[in-house]
């Protein structure tokens, strides 16, 4: 018998069905829902997990023991977003407002706004400033239920400012509880002092910059922009030779405006993740199927930019593994809400909230490598729960826009209650 420290008791549990992830195709429409269920942690670790009778034999309650009454709430693992764009300095309200009007988001960033307006605040920005917004980014996720955030850089374009950025992250990591998972994103644009000399950048990306970002050890995953008019898959396929070469793992913006092959591309270079996907020809999908790289649907951005949603069903029906993420950033995406997110895909990539769930916690985690440890809760995984007042999971992507968490744990320690 163990002694457990916290205990929930009464809630519908609510994790993935399947032990073996990612969770694929059909089996995303499976979950494990346990009317009354108890969670039992010790330390940073779940240890049982299941109906009062089967584990109470199995855990020592003492007068220290926390207990959480769950009754009529619902525990699920704590939320993963897989894809964000957390660090960047300024902000474009204005650039939202032209859009709402009619402006073109590739339009605005052709002349010089877009992106590149990200780079000049950031740039601007002190280490301390990016620190300070990127915490109050964080807040706002860890009160959703968000307890791991998958971070990129792209808005320096200078060895100098990227390295700032996932400093940033770095710091925001030791002073704050969500975990984060750094990537690197210096092909996010052609920087200002190389719009004339593409040839120019790709050979400082390569020489210079990827080499100091894997020595500082600041990054896990490096991804690329694969679009037309920014890195196109030649020049992609380099970059991406590189990273391998120095021990990334690789991760991509694929298909999101215009269809380039970008899923064929990370399914032939074995890549962690394939994001956006809304072009995704079904060769794409078809490329996906015969590989383990997790597709990474953001229909927030398609909501943002009100483009055509990625076509989940069809990625569903070849038995692809979904995972779901906001892209927050400043210009495409400006949500932090993972929950809106969820609501956007039911109603407009019709899936279920089953597959929802599956594809916000454990194949998330996966996206990321860490599903031995996050994405579920099960005896010996890391003890980051949720617990949201709603007696019935499915309620959670169905009242739009509201948050109904009522205490996030992260490993293990109560971070949020409300
Ligand atoms: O994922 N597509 C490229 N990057 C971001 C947008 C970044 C921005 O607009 O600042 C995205 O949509
Ligand atoms: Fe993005």
């Amino acid at each position: 018998m163990v002694q457990a420290d916290l205990v929930i008791m009464g809630g519908q549990v609510v994790t993935a069905a399947h032990k073996e992830y990612p969770v694929r195709g059909r089996a995303m429409q499976h979950l494990e829902v346990l009317d009354r269920g108890w969670v039992a942690c010790a330390g940073d670790k779940i240890i049982a997990v299941g109906s009062p009778d089967e584990v109470r034999p199995r855990v020592e309650l003492t007068s220290k023991t926390q207990i959480i009454d769950a009754e009529g709430k619902t525990v699920t693992p704590g939320l993963i977003d897989p894809h964000t764009h957390l660090i960047f300095g300024g902000s474009r309200e204005d650039e939202f407002y032209l859009r709402a009007q009619g402006a073109d988001y590739m339009e605005i960033m052709a002349a010089g706004g877009g992106i590149l307006s990200s780079v000049r605040a950031t740039r601007a920005a002190s280490l301390t400033e990016l620190v300070a917004s990127g915490r109050q980014r964080l807040c706002w996720m860890l009160r959703q239920g968000v307890t791991t955030v998958e971070c990129k850089s792209g808005y320096g374009l200078d060895l100098e400012t990227e390295l700032k950025q996932l400093e940033a992250v770095r710091i925001l990591q030791r002073e704050q509880p969500v975990e984060l998972v750094p990537t690197f994103l210096g092909a996010h644009a052609w920087p200002p002092e190389y719009q004339e000399d593409h040839q120019g950048y790709l050979e400082f990306l390569l020489d210079t910059v990827l080499p100091a970002v894997r020595e500082q050890g600041v990054a896990e995953y490096v991804d690329v922009f694969t679009e037309k008019g920014v890195f196109s898959v030649e020049q992609s396929r380099r970059i991406f030779a590189r990273a391998r070469e120095l021990g990334f793992r690789l991760r991509v913006h694929a298909d999101e405006m215009h269809n380039l092959g970008g899923a064929e591309l990370a399914a032939e270079l074995g890549m962690a993740s394939a994001d956006h996907l809304l072009m995704i020809s079904d060769q794409g999908i078809q490329a996906l199927a015969a590989s383990e790289v997790i597709p990474i649907l953001l229909p927030g951005t398609a909501f943002s930019l009100r483009k055509p949603y990625a076509p989940a069903r069809k990625m569903l029906e070849a038995g692809l593994p979904l995972a779901l993420a906001t892209d927050f950033n400043p210009g495409s995406c400006p949500t932090a809400s993972l929950h809106l997110v969820m609501s956007l895909a039911c109603l407009y990539m019709a899936m279920t909230p089953e597959e929802v769930f599956n594809a916000v916690t454990i194949n998330a985690a996966h996206s990321l490598q860490r599903s031995d440890r996050l994405g579920s809760l099960e005896p010996g995984k890391q003890a980051d729960v949720v617990i949201f007042a709603a007696d019935d999971f499915r309620k959670i992507p169905y009242f739009i826009g509201v948050n109904l968490v009522e205490t996030v744990v992260k490993a293990g320690q109560i971070v949020v209650s409300n």
